[in-house]
């Protein structure tokens, strides 16, 4: 059974970054929607298994990858948040690896920004690391399930979907983009990269 993550911030705090009532729809309506999808979707395959009935199993497929990925990116991305004042870092492990990875910190900034204005569709951008290519990389992902890459470890998930900033944002995905930075906790980062290595 999975279950939504507990937030460890109210998320009326995060205004006027992240507009809570914005949050709460994202929160409390799309993000529990997708969490109580993917227990029906797992209780569909259990069903499959015991009445040996695998009829729906590419559709089912289908819908695991596009549920499943919904929810983990939520739950990443919620998680990735923090209210002001906001004092978390880039550790300097994890900078000096961007800078070898990227060029120059600039560079990895542009990248960011650059993917994150430039997302097609619904979708989200995802910086993170590749154990198999053993790379640090930021990627697109459209939709929740498409461009994604195999071995991918996520460090910091943002939202890009329509509803993410919408409502408060309209169609200034640039002002979204440079107040959600006000609210990114980079603490997070940190450990999920100090993970890496312990995996
Ligand atoms: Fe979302």
């Amino acid at each position: 059974m999975y279950e939504m993550i507990k937030l460890k911030y109210d998320y009326k705090d995060l205004e006027p970054y992240y507009d809570s009532d914005m949050f709460n729809y994202h929160y409390n309506v799309l993000y529990k929607a997708y969490t109580d999808n993917l227990n029906k979707i797992m209780d569909e395959f259990n069903n499959n298994r015991k009445n040996s009935n695998f009829d729906n199993i590419q559709n089912l497929s289908k819908r695991l990858a596009f549920t499943a990925n919904a929810y983990i990116l939520h739950s990443l991305f919620f998680e990735n948040l923090t209210p002001m004042p906001n004092k978390t870092l880039l550790s300097k492990e994890i900078v000096n690896h961007i800078k070898k990875d990227f060029g120059s910190y600039d560079a990895f900034i542009d990248e960011l920004n650059s993917s994150l204005l430039n997302v097609e569709g619904p979708g989200w951008v995802v910086f993170g690391y590749d154990r198999y290519l053993d790379k640090l990389l930021i990627i697109q992902i459209e939709k929740h399930q498409d461009l994604t890459l195999i071995d991918f470890i996520p460090l910091l998930v943002i939202d890009m979907w329509e509803h993410s900033y919408y409502l408060q944002y309209n169609t200034n995905k640039k002002e979204y983009i440079r107040n959600l930075f006000y609210i990114l906790d980079f603490n997070v980062v940190n450990n999920r990269y100090n993970n890496i290595y312990m995996i």
